[in-house]
């Protein structure tokens, strides 16, 4: 790739395409040159290899960091092997390599993913090896280099996947799970959009009063205090790739050591709570992991304040939302809770949380002056921010109520 731009794809969770775009705003050195178009589930740019090794080094919201080679109107198997084959593909690895395709996408003609990722397999076995020669070997789980195909409206787009595993992987430990974790990427997204990140260097504390194992918060952490989440992984879809260029790349992670020891010293308020042991277990384990203090309780939030001798911050959290079976009948009653507890207790603060459903954030009875739709999997979430004015008076009812519950 040299410095030569190529387009630069993304991908994220659905919901998260405009905060991506800011943040990759924030990532790429020229950001004004990049040409950022925001798609269904990505980010598209137009970048360098070292813009993309920013990215996935650098990137908290992103997923995978895609970097596009060729695309090519195809109908049918015969255009994809033909259009997969012309790539010159050894340039990007060779015999002694193992690789893997993913195909994402189907056509009238390709109607499933396995079969077109079977034609693009062949297409590059067929290229790279010659007379005779041995053939590269297929390793769907670890890869030396991961192709990407995408089908749409009968174009295909062949990429190279830089990032490898997703970039929500952040270390090559995992972290310790609750029962229902946000992904790192979602975690980050939903911080961002809380806005805390500006407000952070102030000493306005962040809050999660359900924080699970805790992921909002080391994610908020982190952020704040400047690491990169690329730091903690030692491999990458560009790692067996022949195009790499490893001083490029340690010239990227020592300036990142640089910015991650000069903010060090930074004071960052985040709270977190939870009503299981387990829970606060989770969290310790995984801020102490990442070398992260955090101000830990265990607690329940309806009996729970904010934090003493502090000025109003950002609430953010994301309660149960009936995953487990025979919930879901109880979720609606907790969430107008949620909505009583914030009001009465908690005036002043700015309180962002991730309801399960479009019916599950109308039962909050705030009105919320931001509704963003995220979808955490198959989940089709709204991230609501509900301004808590002044406090409520009185215990015997939600009188404050400005959205009906029904
Ligand atoms: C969906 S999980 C949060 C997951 C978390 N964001 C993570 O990434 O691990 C919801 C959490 O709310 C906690 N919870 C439920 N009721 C609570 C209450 N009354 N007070 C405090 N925490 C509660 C549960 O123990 C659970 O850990």
């Amino acid at each position: 790739m040299s410095e030569r731009r190529r387009p630069v794809i993304v991908t994220c969770t659905r919901g998260a395409e405009t905060a991506l775009a800011e943040e990759l705003g924030t990532i790429l050195p020229f950001p004004g040159d990049a040409n950022f178009q925001v798609q269904r589930g990505a980010v598209q740019f137009s970048g360098t290899r070292e813009d993309a090794y920013r990215v996935c080094l650098w990137s908290r919201l992103g997923s995978r960091v895609l970097v596009q080679m060729v695309s090519f109107d195809c109908r049918d198997a015969d255009e994809l092997y033909d259009g997969v084959r012309d790539l010159a593909w050894k340039e990007h690895f060779g015999v002694r390599e193992s690789f893997a395709v993913t195909f994402v996408g189907t056509s009238e003609e390709i109607r499933n993913s396995k079969f077109g990722a079977l034609v693009a397999k062949d297409a590059i076995v067929d290229r790279i090896r010659g007379r005779g020669e041995d053939r590269p070997s297929v390793d769907l789980k670890t890869p030396d280099v991961r192709v990407h195909v995408r089908l749409a409206r009968e174009v295909a787009s062949v990429s190279i996947d830089l990032s490898g595993v997703p970039l929500h992987r952040r270390g090559e430990g995992g972290r310790v799970q609750g029962p229902a974790p946000l992904k790192e990427n979602l975690a980050a997204t939903l911080i961002w959009q809380t806005g805390w990140l500006k407000r952070a260097a102030e000493g306005v504390p962040l809050v999660d009063p359900m924080c699970g194992s805790g992921t909002l918060l080391t994610e908020a952490a982190a952020m704040a205090l400047d690491r990169a989440p690329g730091l903690g992984r030692h491999r990458w879809g560009f790692t067996g790739w022949r195009p790499h260029h490893p001083e490029t790349w340690d010239r990227l992670v020592e300036e990142a050591k640089d910015r991650a020891a000069a903010a060090a010293d930074r004071t960052v308020a985040v709270y977190g709570s939870d009503i299981h042991p387990e829970a606060m277990d989770a969290t310790l384990k995984n801020a102490t992991a990442q070398d992260l203090t955090l101000r830990l309780a265990c607690r329940d939030f309806f009996e729970a304040t904010p934090p003493a001798d502090v000025e109003a911050g950002v609430l953010v959290t994301n309660p149960p939302y009936g995953e487990r079976l025979g919930d879901e009948d109880e979720m609606p009653a907790l969430y107008a809770r949620i909505g009583d507890h914030l009001k009465r207790s908690w005036p002043g603060w700015d309180a962002w949380v991730l309801a399960g459903s479009p019916l599950l954030a109308k039962r909050f009875g705030l009105k919320p002056s931001k509704k963003l739709e995220i979808h955490n999997g198959p989940l089709d979430c709204r991230f609501v921010h509900l301004a808590i004015g002044e406090a409520a008076n009185g215990t015997d009812g939600p009188g404050w109520r400005k959205a009906p519950l029904d």
